[in-house]
């Protein structure tokens, strides 16, 4: 998929750059974004909504991968960008990413948070909770700003893969609920408040999703109370943000529908409710992270042990594991993968991943079909850039890979890898120990 293809060396190639020399040059594990492929999606998004004659933003949910090249990529795109901490922000900030371009989510922001996103400037704020609404009234009377916000709302629609639930009364921690008078208590509120000017709705249903029932749902039930705050508090939302949460394809098993078959989904069900109504058509906002990133995301991998149980299975562990990608061992995450450099050889040998942490649990991909792996072999496993880099840590003090964006045949490191001495930079010596220079 995207422009990864195998050259006539029989190694795979990404963005015309062939990854056995990206390993040489930056060593593994290594995180390779095929940049054409995040461009062609982000495009993808937006024209559905422009083929569609609906006024729309497109926010890249940057949890799904955050750093600074990637965020000047999604300004390139003509995205605008989610964030959801002070860290995201600051990153956000420090890549020149436009501010009234960036909305801030987040179920506790802190004060500090929200006082940081107000001094620079952000488009929206994604209010959550009353507590939110609070700092953000002490925050606005004493600065005298003005902000903008959306209310997220639970609305009882939970989605995850090819199932939905509904529930009537909606236990999550984000949110107001929609069905039983908090978000009506909200509404009052934020309406009351000369320094918060609402802007709209926000709902969020899951991640990962193939099946577009659970979107059309949620809109209808947040459009359904839009049609009692019209009269009760003469309100109608400028903007709906409908989250993201559309899946991808990780394995064969997956299979999703192209992303701007959920965006037309989306529109259509909100068209109907608004001609219903009578109203005019709301902006429609949508937070896509996983698919605009993830199938852009390769990691290589070097092979080393190897471990036979006879009769059982075959262990080839790699240089890294759930230090780099958690999702295996955190939501039995499936992923395929090929050796990248012997691509062309066939793949029929079932061999198990292993990573290199301290724990049982440190496997990345179970019964893998791969041609006889030696050591110093380049393992690729496909799909990992949606919460594979963001989601890293340094489990075992293991460093954390760097990262490479290919297009044209070019490649730029985008990330470094971290080196034993980042990993102390925090650790503070023990009093006793400390020598008077
Ligand atoms: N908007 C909100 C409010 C969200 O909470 C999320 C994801 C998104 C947008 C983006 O969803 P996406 O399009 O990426 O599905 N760590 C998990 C995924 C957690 C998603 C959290 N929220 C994983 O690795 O599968």
């Amino acid at each position: 998929h995207g422009t990864s293809k195998i050259n006539e060396k029989g190694h795979l190639e990404i963005g015309g750059v062939d990854t056995i020399q990206l390993a040489k040059e930056y060593g593994t594990p290594l995180y390779i974004y095929d940049v054409a492929l995040i461009r062609e999606r982000a495009r993808s998004f937006k024209e559905a909504f422009e083929k569609m004659g609906v006024k729309a933003q497109v926010a890249y949910a940057s949890k799904a991968f955050s750093s600074i090249a990637m965020f000047q990529l999604i300004d390139e795109e003509g995205l605008s960008l989610d964030v959801v901490s002070g860290g995201e922000l600051y990153t956000a900030v420090a890549s020149g990413f436009p501010a009234s371009k960036i909305h801030l989510h987040g179920n506790n922001k802190s004060k500090a948070e929200l006082k940081m996103a107000l001094d620079h400037g952000v488009g929206c704020i994604v209010v959550d909770n009353f507590f939110e609404i609070e700092l953000l009234k002490d925050l606005t009377k004493t600065s005298g700003q003005k902000i903008s916000v959306l209310l997220r709302v639970t609305p009882g629609v939970e989605a995850h893969t090819h199932d939905y639930i509904t529930t009537g009364q909606e236990d999550s921690k984000f949110g107001f609920g929609l069905l039983n008078g908090q978000i009506e208590k909200a509404i009052e509120t934020v309406l009351d408040s000369s320094h918060i000017q609402l802007l709209g709705i926000h709902c969020h249903i899951g991640s990962q999703i193939f099946d577009t029932a659970g979107f059309v749902l949620a809109a209808e039930r947040v459009f359904m109370k839009i049609k009692e705050w019209k009269s009760q508090f003469s309100f109608i939302p400028e903007v709906v943000n409908l989250g993201g949460g559309f899946g991808i394809r990780y394995t064969a098993e997956d299979e999703p529908l192209p992303a701007t078959y959920y965006v037309e989904k989306i529109v259509e069900a909100v068209k109907n409710q608004v001609n219903e109504m009578g109203i005019a058509m709301p902006e429609i906002w949508i937070e896509p992270g996983r698919s605009l990133v993830g199938d852009a995301g390769t990691t290589l991998y070097t092979t080393g042990s190897t471990k036979n149980v006879p009769n059982i299975r075959e262990y080839v562990a790699v240089d890294g594991g759930m230090s780099d990608n958690i999702r295996p061992a955190l939501y039995q995450a499936k992923y395929e993968a090929v050796l990248a450099n012997r691509a062309l050889e066939k793949h029929d040998v079932p061999v198990s991943i292993a990573g290199k942490c301290c724990e049982s649990g440190d496997m990345l991909i179970w019964d893998l079909p791969l041609p006889e792996v030696k050591s110093n072999d380049i393992l690729a496993v496909f799909c990992t850039g949606a919460y594979g880099y963001s989601m890293a840590n340094n489990y075992n003090r293991i460093p954390r890979p760097a990262v490479v964006f290919v297009e044209n045949g070019e490649a730029q490191l985008v990330v470094k890898r971290e080196s034993f001495e980042d990993l102390i930079v925090n650790d503070l010596p023990l009093q006793s120990k400390v020598i008077n220079k």
